[in-house]
């Protein structure tokens, strides 16, 4: 028997953890696995390497992915579905594990619910907003990474009397704003989900001054949409055009927010975007786990032919979540999370 593994999407702290515990456990039980080359791409291009002892060996803390990644979306490369199932089966091929976000499998999943493809999925991102899991491993890398940029941001903002904006990541969702936030002890949070006016933002900051704190910290997602006391909202991104999955990309509110804080409020502000160093470098040893547990997870699904489940965390426990259930929608921040939050503005 032999099962595939790909990594589609934004890279990601814990990959080669979870494609070390799979081939793992299958190579125990006496399968034979085949590394994908750049996601969807692989298949749709016949690209597949073995995966043996040797490769997996060592890579237990290595960040990035082994076997490369890519955006593509084989439902929109003419034939690529056909090449997809062609190639599968061309390479012998009994199972695939998925290792993705919301486009990589939301493929997996429709492929499993329209050609009953044999797949699994184990939820990787850094934006934590995948639902019917707890956390996605690589969240935990990406808000050590900020968290850690925050508090030094923290003694250059309070010797020179600074405001500080920092951009963080996360498309959709404000989860890694939200806890690196918290954990750094940020003055004002700015999410998609619960848009703060930049008036209100501009207000928590003088507030702070008036109480004699010469210095503050603003952490704004790259999603968060500029959101004036008029009702208008304006997003801001690199460029208007889309990815294969529909995606714009984002960066630059950080720059416009710091201009608009030093505008309304007189303050001298700085701001910094964190930008691809979150996605980058060793997993923390909590993602090593959880992508570890994962990975085990997801080969017993390929040993017990359970198509169309993903491996997922609830409280605890890692359990079996439909991927239809965890494509169907994003998880976004709730209202009890950014209270937390929002507790310690101003
Ligand atoms: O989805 C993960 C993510 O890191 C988002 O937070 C971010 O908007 C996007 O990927 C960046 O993608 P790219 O690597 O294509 O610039």
């Amino acid at each position: 028997m032999r099962a595939g593994i790909l990594t589609g999407g934004g890279d990601c702290p814990g990959l080669n953890a979870v494609i070390r515990a799979v081939t793992r456990r299958l190579h125990t039980n006496g399968w034979n696995v085949s590394g994908v080359r750049a996601g969807w791409r692989g298949l749709v291009d016949n690209r597949l390497e073995e995966l043996g002892p040797r490769e997996i060996s060592g890579i237990l803390p290595r960040g990035g992915t082994i076997i490369g990644t890519s955006r593509t979306n084989p439902f929109k490369l003419d034939g690529g579905v056909d090449a997809v199932l062609r190639n599968f089966a061309d390479n012998s091929l009994d199972a695939l594990v998925a290792i993705g976000g919301e486009d990589t499998l939301g493929v997996a999943a429709r492929l499993h619910a329209e050609h009953g493809f044999p797949v699994v999925g184990v939820p990787k991102t850094i934006d934590n907003d995948l639902s019917g899991t707890d956390y996605t491993f690589g969240f935990d890398t990406a808000v050590w990474v900020c968290t850690e940029a925050i508090d030094r941001l923290h003694t250059t903002a309070e010797s020179h009397n600074r405001v500080m904006v920092v951009e963080v990541m996360g498309r959709h969702t404000g989860w890694i704003a939200v806890m690196s936030g918290i954990a750094g002890g940020a003055d004002v949070i700015l999410i998609p989900e619960h848009p703060v006016t930049v008036e209100d933002a501009c207000s928590e900051i003088t507030r702070r001054h008036a109480r004699g704190k010469d210095f503050s910290i603003v952490v704004v997602s790259e999603g968060y949409e500029l959101t004036y006391a008029s009702g208008e909202q304006r997003q801001v991104t690199q460029e208007a055009a889309l990815d294969a999955f529909g995606h714009v990309r984002f960066g630059g509110v950080g720059d416009e927010l710091s201009r608009e804080i030093e505008e309304r409020t007189g303050y001298e502000t700085r701001v910094t975007v964190l930008g691809h160093v979150q996605r980058g470098g060793s997993p923390t040893p909590r993602d090593r786990v959880l992508a570890t547990r994962y990975g085990l997870r997801a080969a017993d699904l390929v040993l017990s032919s359970s198509w169309g489940q993903m491996a997922a965390l609830r409280g605890d426990a890692i359990v079996d979540v439909s991927l239809q259930e965890a494509t169907a929608e994003l998880k976004t921040v709730p209202p009890d999370w950014y209270d937390v939050a929002q507790a310690f503005f101003g």
